[in-house]
């Protein structure tokens, strides 16, 4: 096995660690799922849930990589826990599912900046999207879009993603925050902001119901369809529970703040998902589009058509979709990244041989997704309600309690922290964190088992 690889600088890999949080789950679903989920409640519970759920559990993954430098299923090995191996093969799976529907918008939004260039959505936007969202055009442009990836993987860490992030991430930075200036200059747009971000605090109630006798406490309104949702949008967002975060921290190399790494890393994601909203949901109101009227299709459908309506639609269009590209492929490439460190760590392969082969793999599961959206948003589904929080489950019980307490020390190597502030966070991780992934997993799985709520599932 050659030397392992590392990253040139410590804001290389911020860089990168907040290039693979930020991509379509912010810009693309995260709208969405605020506008069908009631604005700006929804808005509250995912920030509790990044911060809250997400943080502690992206230093459970920074852990487990800086301790072992090693690839998501050797880390566990490498400290000394072969049988919970099978937490890191739950993430590769998990890596698996996502990168092959993940490419397929990828691909619709390769589609989209080459018809904001030529205009060709101007006409009835709702057609563009159904002639390019499935069948051979989106084979083909998934096909690109998995080549892209393969193409940067390929190089490298240092040549490939740290260059490729470093550039990318203030990109999509500066571009959001002009964009949503525009936004707030259209006609119409002013309701947006109201929808997106004064809560409606009722929503958030506990109550205290009996059944046959039993009392129990239920959440009121929503807020059951709710959490599920905003808990593994916040770990889909900052993408854990694949190892990602794993072999990205396994790249360090030195002492630094993993604290201080891993909250920079949730308070940029969620700037940018803000940002994000900030842009698409006005425009959703502008259009006069009702915000909860539709899934994925709809935003860009209505996002694409509120640049056919505009001066300068085609430059706006071409530089919003460039950004959301930009984002797609940062986040794609981790995806990619997991599985391509496994086989370089394990095996007698080059790089790019590894990153081409599996990118064809990738591609092949991704078909059933680019020939019917129906496919897609099963895919999804099955992603969000048991891949994801299982999988993070896996880890945090891993680190909560079998781990324990070398987890505690390596945590707060680097840093000046006293014991306190570990022990806290461990304590976070085997309580609050565990039980409300332990939720997240039994609702999301009585959804996707149970009695389907058209609410929750919406076609795509
Ligand atoms: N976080 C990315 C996004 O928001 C997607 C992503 C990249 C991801 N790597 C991941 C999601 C790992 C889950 C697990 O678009």
């Amino acid at each position: 096995m050659s030397e392992r690889e590392t990253w040139a600088t410590r804001a290389g890999f911020i860089l990168a660690a907040v290039g693979s949080a930020v991509g379509l789950g912010n810009i693309w679903q995260f709208p969405f799922k605020t506008a069908q989920f009631g604005g700006a409640t929804f808005l509250v519970v995912y920030l509790v849930a990044a911060f809250g759920i997400g943080l502690p559990a992206i230093l459970a993954e920074f852990v487990i990589g800086r301790k072992s430098n090693l690839n998501t299923i050797g880390a566990f090995e490498k400290l000394g826990y072969r049988n919970w191996r099978f937490v890191g093969v739950l993430g590769l799976v998990t890596g698996f599912w996502i990168l092959s529907y993940y490419s397929v918008v990828g691909g619709w939004v390769l589609r989209y900046v080459g018809g904001s260039l030529t205009g060709a959505y101007f006409g009835d936007s709702a057609a563009y999207f159904s002639s390019i969202a499935a069948g051979p055009d989106a084979i083909a442009l998934h096909a690109v879009f998995m080549a892209l990836v393969v193409g940067i993987v390929a190089f490298g860490i240092e040549d490939g993603i740290e260059k490729a992030t470093k550039f990318m991430v203030p990109s999509i930075l500066v571009i959001l925050v002009a964009l949503a200036a525009w936004a707030f200059t259209l006609p119409g747009s002013g309701p947006g902001y109201g929808y997106f971000l004064s809560p409606d605090l009722s929503q958030l109630r506990l109550t205290v119901a009996t059944t046959d006798g039993f009392p129990f406490v239920s959440f009121g309104g929503p807020l059951a369809e709710i959490i599920p949702f905003a808990v593994s949008q916040a770990f889909f967002s900052l993408s854990l529970g694949m190892g990602a975060m794993i072999t990205y921290a396994s790249y360090i190399d030195g002492d630094e703040s993993l604290f201080g790494d891993g909250a920079t890393i949730v308070v940029f994601n969620s700037l940018i998902g803000i940002l994000a909203g900030l842009v698409v949901i006005p425009l959703l109101f502008a259009q006069g589009v009702e915000p909860g009227s539709g899934g994925a299709g709809a935003l860009f459908i209505s996002v694409a058509g509120a640049f056919a309506s505009i001066p300068f639609g085609r430059v706006v269009g071409v530089v919003f979709f460039g950004v959301v590209l930009v984002a797609a492929l940062s986040s794609a490439i981790s995806l990619l990244e997991v599985v391509v460190a496994y086989a370089i760590d394990n095996y007698a392969v080059s790089r790019p041989q590894v990153a081409v082969g599996l990118g064809a793999v990738i591609f092949l599961l991704g078909l059933p997704s680019a020939w019917d959206t129906a496919w897609l948003t099963w895919f999804d589904n099955l992603a969000y309600q048991l891949f994801l929080p299982l999988s993070v489950l896996g880890i945090l019980v891993f680190v909560g309690w079998v781990f324990g307490r070398p987890a505690l020390e390596e945590l707060l190597r680097g840093t000046s922290f006293g014991h306190g502030v570990g022990a806290t966070w461990l304590w976070t991780v085997r309580s609050v964190v565990f039980l409300a992934v332990v939720v997240t997993l039994v609702l999301g799985l009585v959804t996707l088992f149970g009695g389907q709520d058209p609410a929750i599932v919406p076609p795509l």
